[in-house]
């Protein structure tokens, strides 16, 4: 059993709270991933290993965001650092291929039987961003589909309806929603967005726009719907209608990969054109890769005369990436995904367990090795469903629950969201149910608020 050191957070006086006043002077909101702010302050880290992090106050804990689901390994796995190491001493970037390169493409044609060939990035949005062209591209169309809620990187086409609320989302079929200030019109006009799991109302959507459409983009396990699996039948009409319509199918598995060997597609037998990844598939490193069959990729090959899709980076398949995305998978074997994804189970049924000994209304959904913490009973099916769980008091509490499990030793992200990675046991799963306990406990005593 890991040691975990005891604290009291927040600390006005703590290092990461210093830290952060001099941050936030230099950097809007003190840094540059819009996630990790927090009031009054983020815990800065120092270091971290395995399944535990250390702030630089010397805290430790257990660390169940994992670099929101990147790190399946956990951190500083020796086989990732090696050849990390290894390639930093030979050379970090150039600008000529590698040998890397194409092994990691090989590995993932090897173990998933849509994809056939590989493009490298250095992001999930960046991913997803060149898949959405390269659907245009093929298709010669301007459209894409994709769910309401559902999050894909930070595009602006992806973005779309991404935050829809009561207030905008109307009454009927979803209306495409700006996330950010400034979006132009013409974003919004070419993105169709579909109600999730809604099988009758999309694909009727679907029709209307079948002329213009370039594809569909889908993530099978969106986080914002409770990180549930979506309906088969629902993926299945998706798959259908771009299938019968020469559309393209984009599956977004930037963070389902997680899910089994071959991905979520492999563990729910999804047969996508293309497929975007990123996180797992880097080791740690940033990446990012549009992966599927030759058909679709065919796009990316300019020596064809005609332009499809310029694509290129300056760090495009860099080494560094290629080295610990390849190490990392390398490592990452059948098994280590079974165990991962029973694991997940125990950690599903346990925090769920722990709600009922509680007495407070919560449910614990999730899939494979990801689990997503509630506040509300009611059934979860689409945004619109899920939205409640998620927003004004309830995301509150969840968010003082993250702050009091922050004291009991554990980290989740502060929406309720936590994964597990490889080097994790049950009994980091018991500490954080103990955890979440004494702060349900002092949720229904009225002494939750922690800062
Ligand atoms: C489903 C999905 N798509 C795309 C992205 C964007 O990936 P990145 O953060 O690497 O840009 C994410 C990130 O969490 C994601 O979960």
């Amino acid at each position: 059993m890991v040691k975990i050191s005891m604290t009291v957070f927040p600390d006005s006086q703590s290092k990461s709270a210093q830290h952060f006043e001099q941050a936030k002077e230099i950097l809007p909101m003190g840094g540059s991933r819009s996630l990790l702010h927090m009031d009054p302050y983020p815990l800065f880290a120092k270091s971290a290993e395995g399944c535990r992090i250390t702030d630089m106050d010397g805290v430790e804990r257990v660390d169940f965001v994992n670099n929101y689901t990147t790190l399946l390994l956990g951190h500083c796995h020796p086989a990732v650092v090696a050849a990390v190491q290894k390639q930093a001493a030979i050379g970090m970037c150039w600008a000529l291929p590698d040998e890397a390169e194409y092994r990691l493409a090989a590995l993932l044609c090897a173990r998933v039987p849509s994809v056939e060939q590989v493009r490298f990035c250095n992001s999930g949005t960046e991913a997803v961003m060149t898949a959405i062209k390269a659907a245009r591209a093929y298709t010669e169309k301007p459209k894409i589909a994709k769910i309401e809620g559902a999050y894909h990187g930070s595009y602006d086409y992806a973005e779309v309806s991404l935050a829809s609320d009561p207030q905008n989302w109307g009454q009927g079929d979803p209306v495409s929603v700006a996330y950010s200030r400034g979006v132009p019109q013409g974003v919004l006009n070419d993105v169709v967005v579909l109600p999730h799991n809604k099988v009758e109302e999309s694909r009727r959507i679907l029709e209307t726009h079948r002329d213009q459409l370039a594809g569909v983009l889908f993530d099978a396990i969106p986080a914002k719907i409770g990180c549930i699996p979506a309906d088969p039948e629902y993926t299945a009409m998706l798959r259908d209608f771009t299938r019968d319509t020469d559309t393209v199918f984009i599956l977004d598995e930037v963070l389902t990969f997680r899910a089994g060997f071959a991905g979520v597609q492999g563990a729910y037998d999804i047969d996508p054109d293309i497929t975007t990844l990123g996180k797992v598939i880097g080791g740690g490193l940033p990446i990012g890769a549009i992966a599927g069959r030759k058909k679709f990729m065919e796009v990316f090959d300019q020596r064809r005369g005609t332009p499809g899709l310029a694509h290129t980076g300056t760090f495009n398949a860099n080494p560094m990436s290629m080295v610990a995305g390849l190490a990392a998978m390398i490592t990452l074997q059948r098994e280590d995904f079974d165990r991962l994804n029973d694991l997940g189970q125990y950690a599903r049924d346990t925090l769920a367990e722990t709600f009922r000994i509680a007495g407070v209304e919560g449910q614990v959904t999730g899939d494979n090795s990801l689990f997503y913490i509630q506040l509300g009973e009611d059934e979860i099916i689409d945004y619109r469903s899920a939205y409640p769980a998620h927003s004004g008091e309830r995301a509150e509490i969840i968010e003082q629950l993250y702050k009091h499990l922050l004291n009991q030793g554990s980290i989740i992200a502060p929406f309720g969201v936590g994964c597990l990675s490889t080097p994790m046991e049950r009994p980091d799963i018991d500490r954080l149910a103990e955890g979440l306990l004494s702060g349900l406990r002092a949720l229904t005593a009225g002494t939750l608020k922690v800062a």
